[in-house]
């Protein structure tokens, strides 16, 4: 049994058992032979293609999150972290302009956010303050307007204000040594203080674009200032939101669009404690009052140590339903089934007689947060069900309204368990999924094979899980590229009816699971754009599929590869983002058979294809993926297809280079390109280029 992400990765980088799955190993890239001809049996429409079946996973690893898709730019705004609450604060000078700083808790704002900053100066010093570092700096820009809010009292003394300056870094890094002072990009001076807490708010202005600003504030005179809840917010967010998220990061979301959401994640649903482990119900309400807890990506791997990370949960519950509104997406919330990562603590909370006969009963529904039982995660579900879905009437809905959204988010699909595996799951997936079933019989539900894509863990769970009738089988597989070339035809044999698949989590590896060293390189997109052709070859057993992990800071991140990366002002789709999106954007409505001449399976000769039916636009849609050096000419033929139009378009993804990533600076180095071509007849002839995953609309219907 693996016991750690390391572990676990090494071993499924070489685990894989590919031979059991009857294909052919170590494919490499070969000349195209004759077999170039494919029949797309347009007048024999397979499955319907689920309406969602491309979707997003979206967890807070990689600062996808705090200094993300959350735009706050203020790390730690309440001092409220555990044991290090001044962490990305940092008296200037180390403290030389001041006589004490310290967190204390006397008369707090709050019951829950009951830490803040108390500076005294013993006189008046343009040092008396200090400066929040940001996540890896603040990316501010010219002209960009900032909410600064903060809440303040006066102690002892004489302070009249707080100076507020937003400025460039002076030197990178922003240590208590960093006190040189960068080029001022706006100012501005809190005044009117008191001796009670009081919130106050400004705009500032920024003059100038910098990747690496930082947020100084100092005492206006001597005396003592208690702080707290500290925030510089951009005014532009997605919708322009008052608590909204990074416009840019949101619009390569949107453009994808995505059937689905998923969301939190991913472990960090799990925590590597029961303790630890992510709980909605904390993420929800004022956005001041939510209490930040570790992230438990913050330590996982020594090579990318990042002690700092915590989860604001500033983008909570309800900023992830509003995102999945704003994008199109069906959310898909993964909750914890009473187990803490199986690959950390493992720690278990008991199964009650109680949860054995149909779930918690009405004096059990309190949260026994220190001693949690299964009842409470189940609780936990049902509440969320009503937080989402539930009338105005209802205590939970009531919260959902308070917040702002009196109409339902309307919430399809709830995941139970992100990444659990052995009998500790099933004995808690079966009385969750019965007490959920039971108040809610519509919900569809999630459950998890576990985190390998085969062996005995896995089997035993599936057939478990399909005894169980269950909806959705979550399967993961992180593996090399070449896995995703050869397990193309994983779904051809699974049962057409009962339980479908999500492969909720993939990504081709290029060296291997867990290794900084792995890229988003071209031949990892090109191998998961062929795997994908087997995905919707399927149609009618695999609903839905989501590539992981979505987002990386390039300054910040745990882990690679990585859909999205970012820095604090920029960001680019990689070659993996835009194999998800012209699959998602071309989904179409009915698979269709694809034949190849001479029988030759899918994937034979490095030639991947798969076809859908957009019956809502009329075209026939066929993708192939010349995994080769060579140009590769084809001929399709479109058997049975009615009102064949001639102006057909191709979208070509590819580059000569297996290598090649795209890059902050050279964003689109692998990005689609469309070019029309001709239809002459049923036997559409086209060249592929070599290493290409190219998409072609064809006029036509079934
Ligand atoms: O995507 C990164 C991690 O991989 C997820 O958190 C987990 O579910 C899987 O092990």
């Amino acid at each position: 049994m693996p016991t750690s992400f390391p572990t676990r990765f090494a071993h499924a980088a070489t685990g894989l058992a590919l031979c059991t799955l009857g294909l052919t190993p170590g494919l490499a890239q070969t000349k195209p032979t004759a077999a170039n001809t494919l029949t797309v049996q347009v007048n024999k429409p397979g499955a319907p293609v689920s309406p969602i079946m491309y979707g997003l996973f979206f967890e807070d690893i990689n600062f996808a999150a705090d200094g993300g898709l959350y735009p706050e730019l203020v790390k730690n705004k309440s001092f409220e972290i555990q044991g290090q609450h001044f962490i990305g604060w940092n008296a200037i000078r180390g403290g030389a302009g001041l006589q004490t700083y310290t967190v204390v808790s006397d008369k707090p704002i709050s019951a829950t956010n009951n830490h803040f900053a108390r500076l005294t100066a013993a006189q008046a010093s343009p040092d008396a303050g200090f400066i929040n570092e940001g996540f890896r700096g603040m990316g501010v820009k010219e002209g960009g307007e900032y909410t600064f809010s903060v809440y303040l009292r006066r102690g002892p003394g004489s302070v009249g204000g707080l100076n507020v300056t937003l400025e460039e870094e002076g030197r990178r890094g922003a240590g208590p040594e960093a006190a040189a002072s960068g080029r001022v990009l706006a100012q501005t001076k809190i005044t009117g203080l008191t001796g009670e807490w009081k919130k106050y708010t400004a705009v500032l202005k920024s003059a100038g674009t910098a990747s690496h600003a930082r947020l100084k504030l100092t005492l206006d005179g001597a005396g003592t200032l208690d702080i707290d809840v500290v925030s510089l917010f951009p005014k532009d967010t997605y919708k322009n939101r008052e608590n909204g998220l990074r416009t840019d990061l949101v619009q390569l979301l949107k453009d994808m669009q995505p059937g689905f959401l998923r969301f939190p994640g991913g472990c960090i649903v799990e925590g590597r404690t029961l303790s630890e482990r992510y709980q909605w119900k904390e993420t929800i309400g004022d956005v001041a009052a939510r209490v930040p807890l570790v992230n438990r990506w913050n330590m996982e791997f020594k090579h990318r140590s990042t002690p700092d990370y915590y989860q604001s949960f500033g983008l909570g519950f309800y900023e992830y339903f509003q995102l999945s509104e704003d994008i199109g997406a069906e959310p898909v919330p993964i909750l914890n089934v009473g187990m803490a990562c199986q690959f950390n603590s493992s720690e278990l909370a008991p199964v009650t007689s109680s949860t054995a006969t149909g779930g918690p009963s009405a004096n059990e529904q309190h949260n026994h947060a220190d001693d949690p039982t299964l009842d409470t995660f189940i609780q936990d579900a049902l509440d969320l069900i009503e937080f989402a879905n539930g009338p105005a009437s209802s205590p939970w809905g009531a919260k959902r309204v308070a917040m702002g959204h009196p109409a339902p988010f309307n919430l399809k699909y709830i995941g139970i368990g992100n990444e659990q595996w052995g009998p500790q799951y099933l004995e808690r997936y079966e009385p969750f999924m019965k007490a959920v079933k039971a108040k809610y019989p519509k919900m569809n539900i999630v459950s998890s094979a576990g985190p390998s894509p085969d062996g005995e863990l896995f089997d035993k769970a599936s057939k478990r899980l399909r005894e169980l009738k269950a909806e959705v089988i979550d399967e993961h597989y992180y593996a090399k590229p070449e896995w995703f070339r050869e397990n193309v035809g994983r779904y051809d044999n699974y049962p057409t009816t009962g339980t479908k698949i999500f492969a909720g989590e993939y990504a081709a590896q290029t060296v291997a699971i867990g290794s900084p060293d792995n890229k988003n390189s071209w031949d990892a997109a090109i191998s998961e754009a062929a795997f994908m052709t087997g995905l919707e070859r399927n149609a009618d057993k695999v609903v839905m599929a989501s590539y992981a992990p979505l987002f990386a800071h390039v300054d910040a991140w745990q882990w690679t590869p990585d859909m999205i990366w970012f820095d604090n002002l920029k960001s680019y789709g990689t070659p993996n983002y835009y194999v998800q999106k012209l699959y998602a954007v071309n989904k179409g409505t009915t698979m269709l058979p694809v034949q190849r001449a001479g029988n030759a399976k899918n994937g034979q000769d490095n030639l991947f294809s798969s076809a859908v039916a957009d019956d809502k636009t009329g075209e026939i849609i066929v993708k192939l993926v010349n995994y080769s050096p060579e140009a590769r000419p084809v001929t399709i033929n479109l058997q049975g297809v009615k009102k064949l139009g001639k102006a057909g378009r191709a979208t070509v993804l590819a580059s000569s280079d297996l290598n090649a990533v795209n890059t902050l600076d050279q964003p689109m180095n692998v990005a689609p390109k469309d070019e029309p071509f001709k239809v002459s007849s049923s036997n559409v002839t086209y060249t592929l280029a070599p290493n290409s995953f190219t998409v072609l609309r064809i006029p036509g219907k079934r």
